[in-house]
């Protein structure tokens, strides 16, 4: 198992999102968070002052899949967060030792499979 870490503009989550629950991926964590890359802060003038801003907001991404998973997914988060534009982002790929669904005890592989459609309750 491998944990896929992406940070990304806010604006590549949700082509990133669809393609994945579409390929059978609905599992993942977000969260906002701030940070840096390799440019410069960006300086602005604030009141005559000039400010130098570090830190950018981006969003971080989490989605542990079973090793031959992992190819698909880097290549969608790619695709849909390249503008070209410096600050397009980052791909980690980190391992994962072992999982567990809280819900049930099952571990390892099995906690990573979707749903089969027809096991989904009504919506
Ligand atoms: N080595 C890193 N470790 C942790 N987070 C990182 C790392 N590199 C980038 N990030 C995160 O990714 C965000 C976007 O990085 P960014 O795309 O600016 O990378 P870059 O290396 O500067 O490439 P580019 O030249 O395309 O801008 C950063 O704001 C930070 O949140
Ligand atoms: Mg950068």
């Amino acid at each position: 198992m491998k944990m896929i870490v992406a940070y990304i503009r806010h604006e590549a989550f949700e082509p990133i999102r669809s393609e994945l629950l579409n390929l059978g991926f609905p599992s993942l964590s977000v969260a906002e968070v701030k940070g840096s890359g390799r440019q410069k802060g960006i300086t602005e003038k604030y009141r005559g002052a000039e400010l130098t801003n570090y830190l950018r907001p981006k969003l971080k991404v989490e989605c542990v899949v079973d090793d031959g998973d992992v190819q698909t997914i880097v290549d969608s988060i790619l695709t849909h967060a390249r503008t070209g534009a410096v600050g397009d982002g980052k791909v980690f790929i980190v391992p994962v030792e072992e999982s567990y669904r809280i819900r049930t005890g099952e571990s390892g592989s099995e906690t990573l499979q979707a749903h089969a459609v027809e096991d989904l309750p009504p919506s």
